[in-house]
């Protein structure tokens, strides 16, 4: 899978994608990151990106050309404009194949259903917003989704950018060391995770759970199982009502909220 990213800001992307999972995702091709940086895209002596927005008001807001020209130089688009015509077309969301994504306090908000969803794409391009914010028209003509990480405003794009690069790499086939992948993440199956233990069975007086230790698979799947509900149930009961549950697990649950935990 290929990410096309556009900033302002690119010295911000390597040091994350040249560590852990992601770089030997890189390495091993099952990824690829091109950070493109919008300034390569001005014409004028002074690489202007930003400027003062029409009607007044504080903050600057980046420039139309730039962005336009940069993402459809990369990706290979058409202009949506046809100089021809007195109203600019909305570029439809099927021009390509390809999600052009603008990251801002205004998109859907990211979750893990989003990340599969953009799994499934071989190319997505990320346009990292910055200043007080874009061009309307590059919201209008060029974008095809908008995204937030969550109702906070941070100073750009990048951030979250990174964020939707590693929540995506880590559904692709072979990104993740274990064949069974990201299968068992909490959010993955509608609830959060069980707990995890490893070495030593103590600690500082605190035993790991008989059951992990027992060897009797059964009762640890009913075990972690009960305990992914549980978690749910008082961190996150809004998660409970969109999952689909099976009996025994609703069972569960209803014993639940008839204890006092
Ligand atoms: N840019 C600034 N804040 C953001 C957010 N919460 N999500 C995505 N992009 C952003």
């Amino acid at each position: 899978m290929q990410f096309e990213v556009f900033t302002l800001l690119p010295e911000v992307f390597p040091s994350y994608l040249e560590t852990s999972i992601i770089k030997r995702a890189r390495e091993r091709g099952l990824i690829r990151v091109d950070v493109h940086n919008i300034r390569d895209y001005t014409h004028d002596k002074h690489h202007t990106t930003d400027d003062t927005p029409y009607g007044g008001g504080g903050g600057m807001v980046m420039k139309p050309e730039p962005v336009f020209e940069a993402v459809e130089t990369v990706l290979g688009l058409a202009s949506p404009f046809d100089e021809t015509q007195d109203t600019p077309p909305t570029r439809p969301t099927t021009a390509s194949n390809i999600p052009v994504i603008l990251l801002t306090p205004q998109g859907r908000v990211f979750n893990q259903s989003i990340a599969e969803e953009l799994s499934r794409y071989p190319r997505i391009a990320l346009i990292c917003g910055r200043y007080e914010g874009v061009d309307e028209r590059i919201r209008e003509h060029l974008v095809t989704d908008e995204i937030s990480i969550g109702d906070y405003v941070l100073t750009g794009g990048e951030l979250p950018a990174l964020i939707l690069i590693d929540a995506i790499a880590r559904l692709l086939p072979d990104v993740l060391g274990d064949p069974t992948g990201a299968e068992d993440d909490s959010h993955a199956m509608g609830l959060l995770e069980y707990p995890h233990y490893t070495r030593p069975p103590e600690f500082r007086g605190v035993k790991v759970p008989e059951v992990l230790l027992s060897g009797d698979h059964a009762k640890i799947e009913k075990w972690r199982r009960e305990q992914a509900l549980l978690r749910t149930f008082n961190k996150r009961p809004d998660m409970l009502e969109k999952t689909e549950l099976s009996k025994a697990d609703l069972k569960f649950v209803e014993s639940l909220k008839s204890t006092d935990i």
